[in-house]
């Protein structure tokens, strides 16, 4: 099949990659014509593992083709994939400008029937807006072309993409007419050899799966932090309390590690879509409305921490961070809980020294060359002159640590471990603060009827000591 993809983003530039790899003619169309102009020399802008191979053997096969050309893209495919960023708008609702410019773009070269596919995470109605813009600007010409509109959103994540997408559990399509089951059949043919994953639905079903799925999993991530909040109260041990839960089949291990909030470019802004779309339609989304606010109070708690290991003096200080991208195995900074952690230590005067194994193009992209943000080449490099660290992000080269020489390297001897990645024991053992998440003494809160001053708590793992603040 001949298929153009509009967005070479995480979403569209892998689709348009694994489809070229199953043996179809790919067109990749992007407005950023640098972008485009990388791909076409090989120069993948993304770090996704096993893209950047997979592009270039599509690109030497011909199969994989670029293009900035509108016109070009529209002429190519019969399959038309809209793929671009659907950014929140300022009340939290999804901004479609993007989705609709390109469906505007393909009513205005087409010239033969079109598929047009919504891949972007689009609010239910939006392949009807589609229609409606393709139907307009088609008025206009004075021409009759016919077109279909389906939905087909995506459920890869970032760290996995390619994996994600060639081995899914699901492949989900919205439609309304009969010209669109076979096509759409024929294009995943190549992923829906094993067993039946194409499931078709109508069209406001599967956009609205597409948010219940990201709702879903932001919703485990919310409440998993919430009871972690609660044992760092109760003097109980998160962990623990995962290990108990996770082993009932009803909950399951996945998505329930307690951290310091979800970040990227799909949780925040979906959750909020969603519960924006509930309040157009005149219902207030409670549970939606929690998720986001646990998860936003859960992203500032590792300045929290961080403030109260150095005794709310962060003036000049330097803090080692480890990580930048809101999770492991990608570069993407989008909402990323590292993010809000260095701005607030900028704001209180401090300095940040951080690596990434993946990311540091990323920040220096973001936040440019400046005098309190330091970049190391190794992870090592940040301690140097550190005051405290703090780890926002679960790389596996984070997990394994020489504590005793990490206590002579940092001034105040404290780690801030938004992931969880240590055993407290051996962390303290070294003679090292060990602020983790919803485990004994990760927190120094108020005690009722505290005046300031330290108070002993005895916690499940004994004694220790809390702090009012
Ligand atoms: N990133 C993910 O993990 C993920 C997963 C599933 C679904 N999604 C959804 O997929 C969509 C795309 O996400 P992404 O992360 O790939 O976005 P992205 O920001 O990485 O890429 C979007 C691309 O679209 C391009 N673009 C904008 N307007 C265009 C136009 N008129 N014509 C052609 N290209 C245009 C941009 O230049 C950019 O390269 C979003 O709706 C997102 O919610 C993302």
């Amino acid at each position: 099949m001949r298929i153009t993809i509009f967005g070479t983003g995480y979403v569209g530039l892998v689709t348009g990659t694994c489809l070229a790899e199953a043996g179809h003619e790919v067109m990749c169309m992007d407005v950023d014509s640098r972008k485009i102009n990388g791909l076409m020399n090989g120069i993948v802008p993304i770090y996704e593992p096993g893209l950047e191979a997979l592009v270039k053997q599509n690109v030497a096969e011909e199969r994989l083709l670029f293009t900035a050309d509108p016109a070009e893209a529209v002429g190519f495919g019969t399959l038309q994939f809209i793929a671009v960023g659907t950014p929140p708008d300022e009340d939290g609702s999804a901004d479609l400008k993007y989705v609709l410019s390109v469906a505007d773009t393909i009513a205005e070269h087409m010239q033969e029937y079109k598929l047009v596919i919504d891949k972007s995470t689009v609010p239910v109605g939006t392949a009807d807006r589609v229609s409606e813009t393709i139907a307009q600007r088609l008025h206009q010409r004075d021409v009759d072309i016919p077109f279909d509109v389906c939905s087909n959103p995506e459920f890869l994540k970032e760290g996995s993409a390619v994996e994600d997408f060639s081995q899914g559990a699901r492949i989900v399509i919205g439609c309304d007419s009969s010209r669109v089951e076979p096509l759409m059949r024929e294009c995943y043919a190549p992923y829906n050899r094993r067993q039946e994953k194409l499931m078709f639905m109508d069209i406001r079903s599967a956009e609205l799966t597409k948010y219940a799925a990201n709702a879903m999993l932001a919703t485990k991530i919310s409440f998993m932090n919430e009871i972690s909040n609660l044992a760092e109260r109760l003097g109980a041990d998160v962990e623990n309390v995962r290990r108990g839960i996770g082993s009932d089949p009803r909950i399951g291990y996945s998505f329930i590690y307690p951290g310091c909030g979800y970040g990227g470019s799909c949780f925040p802004k979906d959750v909020q879509a969603l519960a924006r779309t509930a309040t157009d339609v005149g219902y207030e989304a409670q549970l939606l409305n929690a998720v986001e606010s646990v998860n936003y109070r859960q992203k500032a708690s590792l300045f929290t921490k961080l403030s109260q290991a150095l005794d709310g003096d962060l003036e000049a200080k330097t803090i080692a961070v480890w990580g930048l991208a809101f999770k492991p195995n990608t570069d993407d900074m989008r909402e990323a809980p590292s993010r809000e952690l260095m701005e607030a230590i900028w704001a209180a005067g401090g300095k940040v020294r951080a690596y990434d194994p993946e990311a540091m193009q990323e920040c220096r992209r973001l936040y440019g060359e400046r005098d309190d943000l330091t970049l190391t080449k190794r992870r090592d490099d940040t301690l140097e002159g550190a005051d405290a660290l703090v780890i926002c992000t679960e790389w596996k080269a984070f997990r394994t640590v020489d504590f005793r020489r990490l206590r002579e390297q940092l001034t105040t001897p404290a780690i801030i471990d938004g992931r969880n990645l240590f055993n407290p024991e051996s962390v303290r053992a070294a003679g090292l603060l060990y602020f983790a998440v919803g485990r004994a003494d990760s927190l120094r809160i108020p005690l009722p009827g505290g005046d300031g001053a330290p108070q002993a708590r005895v916690g499940q793992n004994g004694p220790s000591v809390a702090y009012t603040l």
